[in-house]
Parts: C-alpha cells; structure tokens; sequence
C-alpha cells in the first residue's frame, strides 16, 4: 500500500517552515508580506514552465495548445494584480514597523520576474549589472538573456503560416522585442484572413496588458504604503518604479490597432 499523503505530496513540511518573520517580537503583518511574496514566487515558476512550452508550442506550429496555455498566463496575471488588494489592506504604519527587517532586500531583485520578462522578449541586458551572482537563479537569468525568447518562436509560428520574417529580426537571442513594419503587415493580413490566428494575437495582447496592470498596481500598492521614501533596494522609489510604466512588451500587436 502507498503511504503517500496530502503532505507529503506536497512536501507541506517544508513548504510551510519557511515562513519566517524577522521582527521580534513579531509584527502581526510581517507573515503577509512574507507569504504574498512567497506566492508570487510560486506562480512566477508556473509562468516559467507555462512559456517555455509555449516556444516548443509555437515552433511546432501548434496553434490550439499555444491559445489554451495563453489563456492559463492570462489567468495566472489576473490572479497576481488581485493579490496586491490584500497587501493593501496593511496600513503604512503597519509596513514601517517592520520595513528595515528587509534590510536592503527588495522585489527589484526577483530572478524569477526578470527571467519571465526576459522570457516574453522585454529584455534589459543593463538590469544584469544589479543581479549579483549569488542570487538564487542567477545562471537561469543569464542564460534567458543570451537564448532565443518567446517572440523568436512566435516569428516561427508566422513563418508555419506562409510569413516572411525579416532576417535581422532573426538573429540576435539577447536583443529586446523590437516593432517592425513588415511583421506588423503580416500580424494585420492575419488577424482579418485568419481568426483562430486572431485569437491568439488577443491573447498575447491581454498578457501585454496584463503585464502593464501589474506595474501600475504595484506603483499604486508602493505610492500608498511608503509615498517618496526610498526603495529598501536604494531606487528612489515611486518615482523610478513610474517610469516603467505603460511600456508595451509586443510593440507590433499595439502598433495595427489604428489600422484595423
Ligand atoms: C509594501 C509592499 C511593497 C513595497 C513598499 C514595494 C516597493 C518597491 C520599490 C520601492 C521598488 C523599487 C526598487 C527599490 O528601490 O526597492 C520595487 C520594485 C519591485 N517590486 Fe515591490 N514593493 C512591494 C510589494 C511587492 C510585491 C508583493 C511584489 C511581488 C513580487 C513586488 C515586486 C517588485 C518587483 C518585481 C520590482 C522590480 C520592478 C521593475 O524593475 O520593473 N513588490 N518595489
């Protein structure tokens, strides 16, 4: 007979010794900040492991699959800007009795969401001069720097549907997302003669648009909790965090909405 259980299955063992506060005694809202950044971690490695199929998807002109695992992304994003309404629910005085227990510890820091921005193609090779080789996950974030991302694979899946993707678009892994004329063309002729093509495209762009909700939430969530303080990271805070708002991560999709 299996001993396997709900716990350990689930490994709830550790899972759930690693809950630590640092304030002594205990702050009552510590347990939240360390618990929603805990599972923002979880869900980031579930859109790791989500997009990654996506590429194999796309180069294997796997449309179907492509939109399914699109939709659970798409999913996943909402979930992560509904949790910033609990932290929400801690006051500013609440976080500062706490705050300097982060010491010099902030989100800026995440391997995880960089590896998924660099993932979808919004790729800022300078952030990697604030990436410390002994973060956790270091050597991932430099490889999803130099390799191919998401939208090489999605010029693939054009490519499977009779498009021509222009060659210097093709070989440089480590450059960022870049709109182009030509790919925009193609995007239009296929959003008006290919509707399950279109559905995708609507879902990449609710990604894109998710993405931007995030940070705009997230500017809000630190407006309100630390208003022109400094970040515990050392940026200047909302200020700096403002300025990576409304930057879309596939330029073309947003560039034939006029022509449509
Ligand atoms: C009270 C709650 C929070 C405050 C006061 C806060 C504050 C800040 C500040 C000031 C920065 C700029 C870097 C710095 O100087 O530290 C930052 C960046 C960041 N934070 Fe938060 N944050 C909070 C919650 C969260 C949560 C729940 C997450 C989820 C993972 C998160 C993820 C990030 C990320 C990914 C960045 C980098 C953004 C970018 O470079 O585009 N933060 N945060």
């Amino acid at each position: 007979m299996s001993n396997t259980t709900y716990s350990t299955y689930l490994k709830l063992d550790k899972l759930l010794s690693v809950q630590n506060v640092r304030s002594d005694p205990p702050e009552h809202d510590e347990m939240l900040f360390i618990i929603i950044h805990q599972t923002y971690e979880l869900w980031f490695k579930q859109l790791l492991h989500e997009l990654d199929r996506v590429k194999i998807l796309f180069s294997g002109n796997d449309l179907f699959d492509s939109i399914h695992l699109f939709k659970r992304v798409r999913m996943i994003l909402k979930t992560l800007v509904g949790q910033l309404d609990i932290l929400e629910t801690m006051t500013p005085l609440s976080f500062n009795s706490f705050r300097d227990r982060l010491d010099t510890a902030s989100g800026f820091q995440s391997v995880q969401f960089r590896e998924f921005e660099f993932l979808l193609g919004y790729k800022r090779a300078e952030l990697m001069a604030y990436m410390k080789p002994d973060y956790y996950g270091y050597d991932r974030l430099k490889r999803r720097l130099e390799e191919p991302s998401l939208i090489h694979h999605f010029y693939e899946l054009l490519e499977h549907r009779g498009e021509e993707i222009p060659a210097e678009l093709r070989g440089k892994p480590s450059e960022p997302n870049r709109p182009n004329e030509q790919v925009q063309t193609a995007l239009l002729r296929l959003y008006k003669t290919s509707p399950e093509l279109a559905i995708l495209f609507e879902m990449m762009t609710d990604v894109d648009e998710g993405m931007q909700e995030w940070r705009y939430r997230h500017v809000k969530l630190v407006e309100r909790t630390i208003g022109s303080k400094q970040g515990t990271g050392g940026s200047p805070g909302v200020e700096f965090l403002k300025k990576t708002l409304f930057n879309p991560i596939f330029p073309d999709l947003w560039a034939i909405r006029h022509a449509m």
